[in-house]
């Protein structure tokens, strides 16, 4: 079971917050997390996102979005950010496309003023369940769309997911989650604060002479222009508690 925890806190600002579960009661599973906890995106690079710092475009910016966990004592949770630019085609003539960017993301737990805690209780672990995108697809037959997601753990080696859609697709609001090959978690080096950084690569490929494909997100109007909402990558964690 999934619920939303907060849907486009300061979507605007490029900062994100993540509340508890307001509808936990007694026979709730016992859950690991913090009380707030907070993402920004603190570097933004690549052709898929050449809006950093950019903040009065409304939807059109590259910019967390919304957090999403289960309830059932599973414990997954994704953030999602959204990357309004990361978009490509391919038609006869051009049969391959490819886009990508490269976030820098800071987290940290936050007390019940929103500042970071003094004595943090939580350690975050990413790749709880690997990585979830949120797009529209319009993919012939014979189109193949790939979606790769490199995270470079501070001092480990790179984990990479990846989500493959064979055409034809059509239509707005597609979640997929890559396969967990072998859950990979690891830990941020410290208690309650650390740096995450990813790259996101799109690549579409003909398989067929003359096919036509597009990945893109939906097409929103924010004061009298129309642009996209962005693809929206969801990056998944959840906590251990902290060794005093
Ligand atoms: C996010 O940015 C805000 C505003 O600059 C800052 O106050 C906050 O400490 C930052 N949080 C993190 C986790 O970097
Ligand atoms: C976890 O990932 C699997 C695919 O590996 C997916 O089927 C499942 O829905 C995901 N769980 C959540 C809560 O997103």
């Amino acid at each position: 079971m999934l619920t939303t925890l907060s849907v486009a806190v300061a979507a605007l600002g490029g900062t994100a917050l993540g509340l508890p579960n307001p509808t936990a009661t007694d026979d709730t599973p016992v859950r690991i997390l913090p009380q707030f906890w907070e993402f920004n995106i603190t570097s933004l690079s690549g052709p898929g996102c050449p809006d950093f710092g950019l903040t009065d475009r409304g939807p059109f910016v590259t910019r967390p979005t919304f957090g999403l966990n289960t309830v059932d004592g599973s414990e997954i949770y994704y953030w999602h950010f959204a990357y309004p630019s990361l978009r490509t085609s391919i038609e006869p003539g051009t049969p391959s496309a490819s886009i990508w960017c490269e976030t820098t993301l800071s987290y940290a737990e936050l007390d019940s003023n929103m500042v970071p805690v003094a004595k943090p209780g939580y350690h975050l672990k990413l790749h709880k369940n690997g990585t979830a995108m949120l797009a529209s697809y319009e993919l012939d037959d014979g189109v193949e769309a790939k979606w790769t997601f490199t995270y470079f753990p501070e001092g480990k080696r790179e984990v990479v997911d990846t989500i493959i859609i064979d055409g034809p697709r059509s239509g707005n609001s597609y979640r997929d989650i890559s396969p967990v090959n072998g859950l990979v978690q690891w830990p941020l080096p410290n208690c309650g604060l650390g740096t995450i950084r990813y790259r996101t690569q799109l690549t579409l490929t003909a398989k067929k002479d003359g096919a036509r494909g597009s990945v893109s997100s939906e097409k929103v109007e924010y004061k009298d222009q129309a642009g996209w909402y962005g693809v929206q990558q969801g990056v998944s964690y959840d906590w251990e508690q902290c060794s005093s």
